[in-house]
């Protein structure tokens, strides 16, 4: 039902804020069609984090979850970040308390931090540099061969790059709960009922279903390939919001989501599917909930952004 205090034409309300406000509406690919087909752009972590860099806008709401809203503050400290609901977080951020990644990296003396970009401010503020999906395996080979490495908090990415680099990294034990819930079982029949397709997987998806990919990429990674390629079956193993922009770019091919283990809607984001029209009208028309951070956790957890933006270890 309708609140009374909506406007009927939500997607005209949100267009004639973002004018209003001057706002740039950033959305990620796991975010609902209706968000995304609003969104001034779309895209993985990494183009989102450099769109959020690059803006001129006033305001930037940022249909996504936590960390990334707090990476676009980061980057931007000048303007306002708005973020439709504030509790979408991310289990993967969640299971890195920057308190007990302290405590570890110090049980790790002479080792250099490399965070993914799934991670609170107050992680970042403690790495050496930060990484995506799309980028990780390269911002690792930045440092020298023989340079000891912690890598947090995924620790299915991160054994994706030791493989990728050949290079022993301490892995952070943390897990994105929709990749983990993947099942290997029910990909090999999806495979064995669909011979000619393809299975493309994100790398926080876990080993032993990143084994049957034929092809391993972030979000803006997967969708590219798919939309290269002459193949027409595709069977998609990550948050099925990708869909979306497959079946808009690539309409007459076949997109299969993957099946979870169990019989759920564990393939969506609980965090990202937090968003929804009416709470993003609601952060134009008020401008709020807003990411705020102190000023000395900003800049030192801009510091590691900064590197990888730059892809240069000495930046910053
Ligand atoms: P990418 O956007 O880098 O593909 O990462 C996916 C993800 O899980 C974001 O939370
Ligand atoms: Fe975090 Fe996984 Fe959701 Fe991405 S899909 S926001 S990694 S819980």
């Amino acid at each position: 039902m309708t609140q009374p205090d909506l406007p009927r034409d939500l997607y005209a309300a949100i267009e004639d804020l973002k004018r209003a406000r001057n706002a740039v509406l950033l959305a990620h690919y796991y975010q609902e069609g209706d968000i995304q087909d609003l969104a001034d752009f779309v895209g993985d972590s990494l183009q989102l984090s450099q769109a959020a860099a690059k803006t001129d806008a006033d305001v930037i709401v940022f249909a996504g979850v936590h960390f990334m809203a707090e990476t676009a503050k980061i980057v931007n400290p000048g303007k306002i970040v708005v973020l439709p609901d504030l509790e979408a977080g991310c289990s993967l951020a969640d299971q890195c308390p920057a308190d007990r990644f302290a405590e570890f990296i110090a049980a790790h003396p002479g080792h250099k931090v490399v965070s993914y970009i799934n991670c609170s401010a107050g992680v970042k503020a403690l790495s050496d540099v930060i990484c995506t999906s799309s980028n990780a395996v390269d911002m690792v080979k930045l440092f020298p061969a023989d340079q000891p490495l912690i890598f947090a908090p995924d620790r299915n990415l991160g054994a994706y790059v030791q493989k990728q680099t050949g290079r022993e990294l301490v892995l952070w034990n943390g897990t994105c709960q929709v990749h983990e819930t993947f099942s290997e079982r029910k990909l090999v029949a999806l495979k064995v009922e669909h011979p000619g397709a393809l299975v493309l997987a994100h790398p926080e998806c876990e080993p032993q279903v990143l084994r049957h990919a034929d092809f391993i990429g972030s979000t803006a990674a997967i969708l590219n390939y798919a939309v290269g390629r002459p193949t027409t079956t595709f069977i998609v193993v990550t948050e099925s919001g990708i869909l979306h922009q497959m079946r808009k770019a690539a309409p007459d091919k076949t997109f299969i989501p993957a099946p979870p283990e169990a019989n759920c809607a564990c393939n969506e984001c609980p965090y990202m599917k937090r968003n929804t029209l009416e709470k993003l009208y609601l952060a134009l028309r008020d401008l709020e909930p807003r990411i705020e951070m102190p000023e000395a956790l900003r800049v030192a957890a801009w510091r590691p952004i900064q590197r990888m933006l730059a892809r240069d270890l000495s930046a910053a």
